[in-house]
């Protein structure tokens, strides 16, 4: 049976980054595109006609996700990792408590980065339940870490990725029993385009993010039963600096 991955947000940064690796390992790629005219995506469907498919979704719009589901309905009858990549952050987000907040800006980070995870496990969990994998994939960030928060502002951003923690913990106590495995991923610091223009001042070219981001998206681990985030080095677990989801564990600590 073929490999099938869907990867939202798959236009630009780590999303095209996996989608191009991924590819490369053979997988059947579902890439979501958001931008229509960013060119990436397209220069792919060169080499890999066979194994990419580019849809429309917007992880915003329930009607956009459920046709996309559609969609991939009509080209396989299976998924077998769903990667939630599709992110936005914005410059109003980073406002201090004595700044005016820009609460419009936050409802749509929320609606993105929260909610619109949600929105794609709902329309693609009948594929995913063909599928062998069963490997549900979220891209968070350090940045909705409660333990580890130490920023005095970003509460668009930050709060929005706690709220992708806390879906994904429901999630996993519904779905890990019926046999889905979940990985809640911090993909270190990206030269991407969450700013708009590619941020050169990051660490990491999205192809090097992804290269770390695949094994650790797909390989297995020996904790699967409780969902821990996992950073790009690979680290997880209480009582580490790189315990980005404490929220996640059974302790009282965090808060
Ligand atoms: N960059 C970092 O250092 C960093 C660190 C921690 C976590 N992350 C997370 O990594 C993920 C990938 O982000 P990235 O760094 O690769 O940024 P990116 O280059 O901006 O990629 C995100 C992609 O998602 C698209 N998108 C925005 N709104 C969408 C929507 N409603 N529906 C579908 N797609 C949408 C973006 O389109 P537009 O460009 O048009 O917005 C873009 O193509 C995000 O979840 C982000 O929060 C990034």
């Amino acid at each position: 049976m073929e490999r099938t991955v869907l990867v939202t947000g798959a236009d630009r940064g780590l999303g095209f980054g996996l989608c191009a690796g991924l590819l490369k390992q053979g997988w059947h790629v579902f890439a979501s595109q958001y931008i229509p005219e960013w060119h990436e995506l397209n220069g792919l469907m060169n080499e890999y006609s066979q194994t990419l498919h580019i849809l429309p979704l917007d992880v915003s719009s329930r009607e956009s996700v459920q046709a996309a589901a559609e969609t991939v309905k009509a080209r396989t009858n299976h998924l077998d990792v769903l990667i939630s990549n599709a992110g936005v952050t914005s410059e109003t987000s980073i406002a201090t408590i004595r700044e005016p907040q820009d609460y419009d800006e936050m409802h749509r980070l929320y609606d993105v980065n929260a909610l619109g995870a949600l929105r794609a496990v709902e329309a693609f969990l009948p594929l995913m339940e063909r599928g062998q994998a069963k490997r549900l994939c979220f891209v968070s960030s350090e940045a909705g870490s409660i333990g580890n928060a130490e920023r005095t502002s970003w509460f668009g951003y930050c709060m929005s990725k706690a709220a992708l923690n806390m879906g994904v913990k429901i999630l996993f106590s519904d779905l890990h029993p019926a046999g889905y495995t979940f990985r809640v991923y911090h993909p270190g610091w990206v030269r991407s385009y969450m700013h708009g223009e590619k941020n050169m001042d990051a660490d990491l070219e999205p192809e090097e993010a992804a290269a770390y981001a695949i094994p650790l998206l797909l390989n297995d681990r020996e904790d699967e039963d409780r969902p821990a985030m996992v950073d790009y080095e690979g680290t997880s677990g209480p009582g580490n600096y790189h315990t980005l989801m404490p929220s996640l564990y059974p302790t009282s600590t965090m808060f």
